[in-house]
């Protein structure tokens, strides 16, 4: 256990050669603030049930419990805001040029870089923010990715230090949850559009068994993606029921 009292008071970071997930650790073991961060991860979690690609010394794997109470009203939000917090701390690395992929996806170039699972315990007091980045991950790594996808290393074209990345990673993220209680909606819809890759251009959208086409308009105060159908009605999809793909 290695305690830092660098980065904010009373948290722990909690760093492991190999876990299963550190989402699952920190759902487990880890208390209100604890970081989780892993080497290689031998079952790594995605969305939708997926799996998270995780080979050993390249890539970032965090995960963080973090605790509200009382349970903002906003909570859904709380997804898009860690996606906020990842571009910046790309920007803190002089990491230009990507952007975020509605609910959860930090892309580059039209492929993946990284992507964030928020998982809850019980009551929803508790939530672990889950962050994968693909740092220094190479094609021929041999990563079985079902998807395009890309790392800060093809990007750069040369190896990017993992630590500092992680650091700035939470140095964005903790503030952000402190003050997420009291986050300003206006504002962080702003933000959101300027980093949301979906903004204006036309999307396919699977909704259970209905296919929706139409422009993708940003966010709504509880984080579903608004859009614009071609009859000018307005739909609000939450991430739970629907995919997304560019038109
Ligand atoms: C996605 O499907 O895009 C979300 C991927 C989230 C992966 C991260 S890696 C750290 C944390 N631990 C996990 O098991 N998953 C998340």
């Amino acid at each position: 256990r290695l305690s830092t009292g660098v980065l904010w008071s009373m948290e722990e970071i909690h760093v492991f050669p190999e876990l299963e997930s550190t989402n699952a650790w920190a759902l487990q073991h880890g208390v209100c603030g604890d970081v989780c961060i892993a080497d290689q991860q031998s079952a790594g979690r995605g969305r939708r049930g997926r799996e998270w690609q995780s080979p050993a010394g390249m890539n970032v794997y965090l995960s963080v419990r973090w605790c509200f109470k009382p349970v903002p009203e906003h909570l859904p939000l709380l997804s898009l805001v860690t996606g906020l917090a990842v571009a910046e701390a790309l920007e803190d690395c002089a990491i230009h040029g990507h952007g975020l992929k509605w609910p959860n996806d930090v892309y580059y170039d039209g492929k993946k870089l990284g992507g964030i699972l928020l998982e809850a315990v019980g009551s929803l007091k508790d939530v672990v923010i889950g962050i994968g980045l693909n740092v220094n991950m190479l094609p021929e790594s041999g990563a079985a990715i079902d998807q395009p996808w890309t790392s800060l290393q093809q990007i750069r074209g040369e190896p990017v230090e993992r630590h500092a990345l992680m650091v700035a990673i939470l140095q964005r993220l903790i503030p952000r949850l402190k003050a997420f209680p009291r986050l300003d909606i206006t504002q962080f819809q702003q933000d959101w559009q300027r980093r949301d890759l979906l903004q204006g251009r036309e999307v396919l959208v699977q909704s259970g068994t209905e296919t929706l086409q139409g422009l993708a308009s940003g966010v709504d105060n509880r984080g579903q993606l608004k859009i614009t159908l071609y009859d000018g009605s307005i739909k609000n999809l939450s991430s739970a029921d629907v995919s997304v793909r560019l038109g």
